[in-house]
């Protein structure tokens, strides 16, 4: 038998027998009422899963493990080193806790389909806040806390809340991060007001509260704790908003039933993880890995979840994400590459680990981004456990590929994440959708239908669901990613094939950037580029061509445009350089040459000024690069 025999039969048997293998999955969530379709194909492009079948799934993350033996053991883990504090919830506990904030949400009028936006640092109560939407059947929108007023404003005016959830601040190194005038600013902006705001005060910075406002305390005082409402498995459970190809986000859709299904299924299958162990992922609620694998699936599976409010470096050292690992016994971890470049800078020698008992620890999973080989040589090397690179988006919602390791673990090859997932019948196709043979890049897509979990639409859109998605190559999702598979079936995943780029594991909008600086008084034009970056992977730097006849200093103009990205967009789009140039490179016909540009922002090709016709341009531009730091 070779030595992918087994992988190779579940993944055949995947895209061979979709329904099949995905009703057998199915069996693994508790239907209110069973499916009278697993897979429904009548309004295709459009799919849904599981139709008919009614569920709710708080009810499957929380409650069935409470009635199933599982009420005293830990659901999650709040561990927070920037406010020295750790508290934990067993599974009775977060039941409790969450049908009462589901009581409150219902005494402020938020029922089945109603949208509540929650904009809250890493603390339980953004936890507990999501898992009240889905058990009252309400559909929740978290804003992750780093995304300045107007992002918040266009994602309240999109999905229309009827409740915004917050909190007085979170907390970044060094600095507290006043949500509610964020908040206030966003429903300032915004042509939506929601009817409520509940604000969670916490010690370090009180709000003041406002007519609209009542306090997360004072909104849960006596009210009566909800049960969970049954909902059909195609109602939406939460819509997720992602940058892509304009400044308006995109609201990713996702369904009850593919979601809790595939979530369920991934647990074991992919992480090989088991109902009890303690799973940790290290990100942050407001990103899809926060919604899948802080939240539900780790939940859905009966596992622990840690929840860490901190940095991997700096609270207080090098050791963090050691100290934690070690001191709640977590199995797997789920993290980007940045965060480890950030420890590997800090403790080259691992001096940190060896001070730490990580003899529970079985696997680390990176994503986000793509793993440098660097970065995943060093991390085996100090942990000497398996590293798992895995690739997915916000719209697939769960991993396209990687090693399986609850169904066969694979051989690792630094700069792939292994093979397509079972369910996900990946292929590269050329310009013109013709299939390329092994080892030649082209755009990645999935044949449709995509498996459960998977986005079905976008909020109120399906038309640019469609434009965004389907129209390129009929008949498959394409991803913008662009790569290769090679002859074993490995998938290496190169490069966006539009405006996006990747900051510290941030999926970030070089167009949204360039919509903000253009609003600056002189800018004529501009471009925004994603450089390589030791620390981030890549960062923004934006160029900008004046208009005729600006006089005022280069520099005063240059410190405004990355203080208007900061305020519209927000701190985590690390936007801190711009230049000014004296033009953009272009074709004849005056389209900016973005693929010059990028070629000129990647790490070899801007070492080669063979990329670009007009030396001049090109002597200007890596001038300004140069100038700003950014030459190697
Ligand atoms: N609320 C408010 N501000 C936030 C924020 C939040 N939730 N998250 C980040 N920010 C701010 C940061 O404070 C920083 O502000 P600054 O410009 O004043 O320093 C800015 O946004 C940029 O943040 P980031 O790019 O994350 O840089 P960093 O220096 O704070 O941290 C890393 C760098 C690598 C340590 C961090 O990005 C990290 O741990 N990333 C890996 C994990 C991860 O979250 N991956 C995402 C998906 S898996
Ligand atoms: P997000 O929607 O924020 O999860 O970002 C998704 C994008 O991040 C993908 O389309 C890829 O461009 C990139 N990405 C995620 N994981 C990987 C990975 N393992 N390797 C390469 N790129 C990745």
């Amino acid at each position: 038998m070779n030595e992918t025999a087994v992988f190779d039969a579940v993944y055949e048997d995947s895209v061979r027998q979709p329904e099949r293998f995905w009703s057998e999955a199915a069996a693994g969530i508790d239907w209110d009422t069973p499916p009278e379709l697993t897979l429904d194909d009548s309004r295709a492009p459009f799919y849904r899963w599981f139709t008919g079948g009614k569920l709710n799934t708080c009810y499957n993350a929380v409650d069935r493990h409470v009635e199933g033996g599982r009420a005293d053991q830990l659901a999650l883990i709040y561990d927070s080193p920037v406010t020295d504090t750790v508290c934990t919830f067993t599974y009775q506990q977060l039941r409790d806790a969450v049908a009462t904030f589901a009581g409150a949400l219902a005494t402020q009028g938020v029922g089945r389909g109603d949208r509540v936006i929650i904009y809250l640092p890493m603390v339980p109560e953004a936890v507990i806040s999501m898992l009240a939407c889905a058990r009252i059947g309400a559909i929740h929108s978290v804003v992750f806390g780093g995304f300045a007023a107007n992002e918040l404003a266009t994602r309240i005016d999109d999905a229309t809340p009827k409740v915004v959830v917050s909190a007085s601040c979170g907390i970044e190194p060094g600095r507290l991060v006043a949500y509610k005038p964020l908040l206030d600013d966003a429903i300032e902006q915004a042509t939506h007001k929601p009817a409520r705001c509940i604000i969670l005060q916490r010690p370090e910075l009180t709000a003041e509260l406002t007519e609209r406002d009542l306090a997360w305390d004072d909104a849960i005082a006596g009210v009566q704790p909800a049960e969970c409402v049954p909902v059909e498995a195609t109602d939406p459970l939460y819509i997720l908003y992602t940058s892509g190809t304009t400044g308006q986000p995109k609201g990713v859709v996702r369904d009850n039933g593919g979601h809790a299904v595939a979530l369920k299924w991934s647990m074991h299958n992919v992480y090989g993880v088991e109902p009890g162990e303690v799973f940790w992922a290290a990100s942050d609620v407001g990103w899809v890995v926060g919604h899948s694998y802080i939240v539900y699936a780790p939940l859905l599976h009966g596992c622990t979840t840690v929840l860490y409010e901190g940095k991997p470096v700096g609270t207080p050292d090098a050791g963090a994400f050691w100290r934690v690992i070690a001191q709640h016994n977590v199995s797997t971890m789920f993290t980007a590459p940045t965060a480890f470049r950030a420890i590997r800078q800090q403790d080259p020698g691992g001096d940190h680990i060896a001070r730490h008992d990580l003899s529970g620890f079985r696997t680390l999973f990176l994503a986000g981004e793509r793993c440098d080989p660097e970065t995943l040589r060093w991390a085996q090397q100090q942990l000497k456990v398996p590293v798992i690179d895995h690739w997915w988006q916000t719209e697939t919602g769960w991993p396209i590929a990687a090693n399986c390791l609850g169904i066969q673990q694979l051989p690792v090859v630094a700069g792939s994440p292994t093979r397509a997932v079972p369910g996900w019948d990946l292929h590269v196709l050329d310009d013109r959708g013709q299939e390329l043979p092994p080892g030649e890049t082209g755009a990645l897509v999935v044949k449709l239908p995509m498996p459960p979990g998977s986005t079905p639409t976008l909020w109120n859109a399906d038309e640019r669901f469609r434009q965004t998605y389907l129209d390129t190559f009929p008949g498959y999702y394409q991803t913008a990613d662009a790569g290769y598979i090679d002859h074993n079936g490995y998938v290496f995943v190169m490069a966006r094939t539009d405006d996006i780029i990747n900051v510290a594991g941030h999926r970030l909008s070089t167009g949204a950037m360039e919509e903000v600086l253009a609003e600056h008084p002189d800018v004529a034009e501009c471009a925004v580029i994603g450089v390589a970056d030791d620390l981030k992977g890549q960062v923004p730097v934006g160029l900008l061509v004046l208009k005729a006849g600006t006089d005022r200093p280069h520099d005063d103009i240059t410190a405004e445009a990355v203080r208007l990205v900061r305020d519209r967009i927000g701190a985590v789009a690390a936007f801190k350089s711009a230049i000014v140039v004296g033009r953009l490179p272009k074709t004849r016909s005056g389209k900016i040459l973005r693929g010059t540009m990028r070629k000129i922002a990647d790490n070899d090709a801007y070492r080669t000024p063979a990329a670009i016709d007009d030396p001049e341009i090109l002597n200007e531009i890596s001038q300004a690069l140069r100038g700003a730091g950014f030459a190697g």
